[in-house]
């Protein structure tokens, strides 16, 4: 029995699907208003590879970015490819923390989080003190997929207690419904707009859709059979035949309908 343990990453695979996966990031991004500071700092919370990471140098070219991220694999990309000084005399930096403990005593304007919430159990818990971090007029915002009763991860999670893996995956609970998360960040003293929105991505190539889940939400999976090449096989068989049968490739690609779910929530100037 493998029991869950922090997933490793494989930042060239999560890669794979960049374009596709920092739309939703510069949907968030468009919902955040005009920041306090006319430096502002900023941090990334579970900022990956940096790719998106460097979309808030583009639209704050003044500021000081910091993306923060515990995977080692993870923040050597970042580090490699978008770490230095910025367009408009700002910095982009990116360092190692933990979501579940990440505070600072510094004044932030904006604090942003893309697609990592759903891997921080209890997130909502830190809400408060990331408010409290916010200069009056600063901005918390985020995003985290709502897929989690999609086949993509139902399956997954239906297969693993065959496979030996009950315990690796987290269940259907790992995000908040939309109106939950409206309700928390509105008694925190927020003026909060919450959304939701299902892309449909047109994907293409052979099993696409276990190719894009191979960089996010089957990685716990991947890392609990790192060393047992012959289970990981059996695993990945099975969850590919029934991935062709849920997302059956169409004339003009394999849709992948995909919700997400965000929130943008201003500390009262
Ligand atoms: C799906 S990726 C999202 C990366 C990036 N924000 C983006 O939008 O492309 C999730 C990231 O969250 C990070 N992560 C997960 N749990 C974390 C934690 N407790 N502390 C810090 N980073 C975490 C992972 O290492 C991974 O880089």
């Amino acid at each position: 029995m493998s029991t869950a343990a922090t997933p490793t990453w494989d930042p060239a695979q999560y890669l794979r699907h960049a374009g596709h996966r920092a739309r939703p990031f510069a949907d968030l991004l468009a919902h955040v208003p005009d920041l306090p500071a006319e430096r502002p700092r900023i941090a990334d919370l579970g900022c990956g590879p940096g790719n998106v990471t460097a979309l808030l140098a583009e639209r704050w070219p003044t500021a000081h970015i910091t993306g923060y991220d515990n995977s080692a694999e993870m923040l050597d990309k970042a580090h490699v490819e978008h770490e230095g000084p910025t367009a408009g005399g700002g910095r982009l930096d990116f360092a190692p923390a933990d979501v579940r403990t990440w505070t600072t005593g510094e004044p932030h304007d904006l604090i942003v989080s893309n697609a990592t919430l759903q891997w921080v159990p209890g997130h909502t818990d830190r809400f408060a003190d990331w408010i409290t971090a916010l200069r009056p007029g600063g901005t918390f915002a985020f995003q985290v997929p709502g897929n989690f009763a999609a086949p993509s991860h139902r399956l997954m999670r239906d297969l693993a207690p065959r496979h030996g893996l009950a315990d690796v995956l987290r269940h259907d609970d790992a995000v908040l419904d939309p109106g939950d998360y409206l309700a928390r960040l509105a008694d925190l003293g927020c003026a909060a707009d919450v959304w939701e929105t299902t892309y449909v991505h047109l994907l293409t190539g052979e099993d696409p859709v276990l190719d894009w889940v191979k960089g996010t939400g089957l990685r716990p999976v991947l890392t609990a059979l790192a060393d047992d090449p012959e289970r990981r096989e059996a695993f990945l068989d099975e969850y590919r035949t029934a991935l062709r049968e849920a997302y059956p490739a169409g004339a003009h690609g394999t849709p992948f309908p995909f919700r997400r779910i965000f929130a943008v929530a201003r500390r009262e100037a």
